[in-house]
């Protein structure tokens, strides 16, 4: 075993290079109070509150008469991953949380696989309140939550957005398209100041339905697990 003789300070400086260890003899002052920043900052607080204050305050809106709870958003608001789905449904609409029921599950597998959670992603709807028996949001009722949508996206500033079926594909980037020719390609969008890479894959209540496209789905989600690893997320 080699003796290591630290009475010598010059030996010992070369010691700490030969281990490419610069701390001792670094003139930078020790921080011993930082802490580490889980907050999310006090602008993005308000800006979220703002938004959702504006929401609450929707009149004359059938949808919002008819529903028990607005349906805002779920997971960590500094994520720069943030997922889009089309609206609540029963179990959101009584929780007041998105994708909390059985597609929410299946969401919940889906983000697993690649190594993520609700805690490490956002995720919204198009829609914030439940359309009745689940029905499908008329154009005329995206259009109406399109701008919200669009600043929550903006207010998050995710560096990645996933599009969660066809409701939140047509709704942000176009309604001449179709889910089978536009996933597995990423499209850079701006929305306001948030510049981003969005991808769409299928709804996980779709992939209840037809689970022989899990298998595609599967090639989205490796599409954003690699990407995350590119971006450093
Ligand atoms: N389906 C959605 O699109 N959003 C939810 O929050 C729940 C189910």
């Amino acid at each position: 075993m080699i003796k290591k003789n630290f009475s010598n300070p010059i030996k010992l400086i070369n010691y700490y290079k030969l281990i490419n260890h610069n701390l001792i003899y670094n003139n930078n002052a020790i921080n011993r109070y930082k802490k580490v920043n889980f907050e999310i900052s006090a602008d993005k607080v308000q800006n979220l509150e703002k938004l959702k204050k504006t929401i609450l305050s929707i009149k004359y809106c059938s949808l919002r008469s008819n529903a028990t709870n607005m349906v805002f958003g779920d997971g960590n608001a500094k994520s720069k991953i943030m997922l889009i789905g089309e609206a609540p449904g029963s179990n959101e609409d009584q929780e007041g949380l998105p994708f909390v029921g059985r597609a929410g599950a299946l969401l919940d597998k889906m983000l697993a696989s690649i190594n993520l959670d609700r805690k490490k992603v956002y995720i919204s709807n198009i829609i914030n309140y439940r359309p009745p028996n689940n029905r499908r949001p008329t154009d005329e009722e995206i259009k109406r939550y399109l701008p919200f949508v669009k600043k929550h996206i903006e207010i998050i500033d995710p560096k990645i957005l996933v599009l969660l079926g066809s409701t939140a594909m047509n709704a942000l980037i176009g309604n001449e398209t179709v889910i089978s020719k536009v996933r597995g390609n990423w499209i850079e969008k701006e929305f306001g100041n948030c510049r981003t890479s969005v991808i769409v894959t299928f709804h996980p209540a779709f992939l209840m339905r037809q689970p022989a496209q899990k298998k595609m789905a599967w090639i989205d989600l490796k599409m954003i697990r690699d990407k995350k690893t590119r971006l450093k997320i």
